[in-house]
């Protein structure tokens, strides 16, 4: 197998930077996801974390910093470039952020709308929506609204949404916060269907050590704003830096 160093880098963020008034959150962040990666981002609530995945994917704009998404800086991009690079990219909020007034079908059509095919194919929407429930294992829960479903299958539901335009790379925020240790163990055996499945690269977000270790391939460490260290869950938990054995604990 190839070093990473000679895999394609699929997303990159060099310099960014973003505060809130005098609340400097991101203060100078680098990160690389190579092609068909799990990199897992840690950090300590409040580190910015979300606030990174956000600039990421333009629901916040940074106050400096260069973002691009295959090799494309994403500022410089117009509306239509930027629509076909977005549909390769699949976001799992924090939290399950489903629709509650939609049926489980509707959730799931929704990031259909405005998309009528997908690599030159016209989409069929009744069998993506199935498919990315057999996905999950909740094709039973089609016609359900999400008042009606655990914690754990909203989890699963929001993760078959995110599949379903079949981005190439998916940004997890928090996969398994809020679900008990078998529950997220569930969803974490799903994430890694998925890769395998697809080939996805992955930006997994997350404060679950079990997490972290059972799914990284590399991981980052956002600490004071800026990716305090890198590499792999072992060469990080075995480190000396009492900032860096303060996560693993
Ligand atoms: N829209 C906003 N306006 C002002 N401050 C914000 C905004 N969004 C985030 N912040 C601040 O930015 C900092 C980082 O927030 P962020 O949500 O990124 O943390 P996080 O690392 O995701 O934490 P958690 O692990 O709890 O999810 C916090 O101090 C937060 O108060
Ligand atoms: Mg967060």
């Amino acid at each position: 197998m190839s070093s990473t160093h000679d895999k394609k880098v699929v997303l990159e963020i060099k310099d960014l930077y973003k505060a809130f008034g005098d609340n400097q959150v991101l203060n100078g962040f680098n990160m690389q996801l190579y092609e068909g990666e799990n990199l897992v981002i840690m950090g300590r609530s409040g580190s910015g974390k979300s606030v990174m995945i956000k600039c990421l994917v333009g629901l916040m704009e940074a106050d400096k910093g260069i973002i691009s998404v295959m090799h494309h800086d994403i500022t410089t991009l117009n509306q239509e470039a930027l629509d076909v690079l977005r549909a390769d990219i699949g976001f799992l909020f924090q939290g399950s952020a489903l629709y509650d007034s939609m049926t489980v079908r509707e959730n799931l059509e929704f990031p259909l709308r405005g998309h009528t095919k997908k690599n030159g194919k016209l989409i069929d929407t009744e069998k993506l929506v199935v498919e990315a429930l057999e996905n999950v294992g909740l094709a039973n829960t089609i016609d359900m609204m999400p008042s009606e479903l655990s914690g754990g299958m909203k989890r699963r539901v929001a993760l078959a949404r995110t599949l379903i335009l079949q981005p190439k790379i998916i940004l997890y925020d928090e996969p398994t916060s809020g679900l008990d240790p078998i529950t997220a163990k569930e969803i974490i055996i799903l994430m890694q269907d998925i890769q395998k499945k697809y080939n996805t690269s992955s930006l997994i977000i997350t404060h679950d050590v079990d997490c972290a270790r059972v799914i990284s391939d590399r991981m980052i460490l956002l600490i004071d704003g800026i990716d305090y260290a890198a590499g792999t869950f072992k060469e990080l938990s075995n480190s000396k830096d009492p900032k860096i054995k303060a996560f693993f604990k």
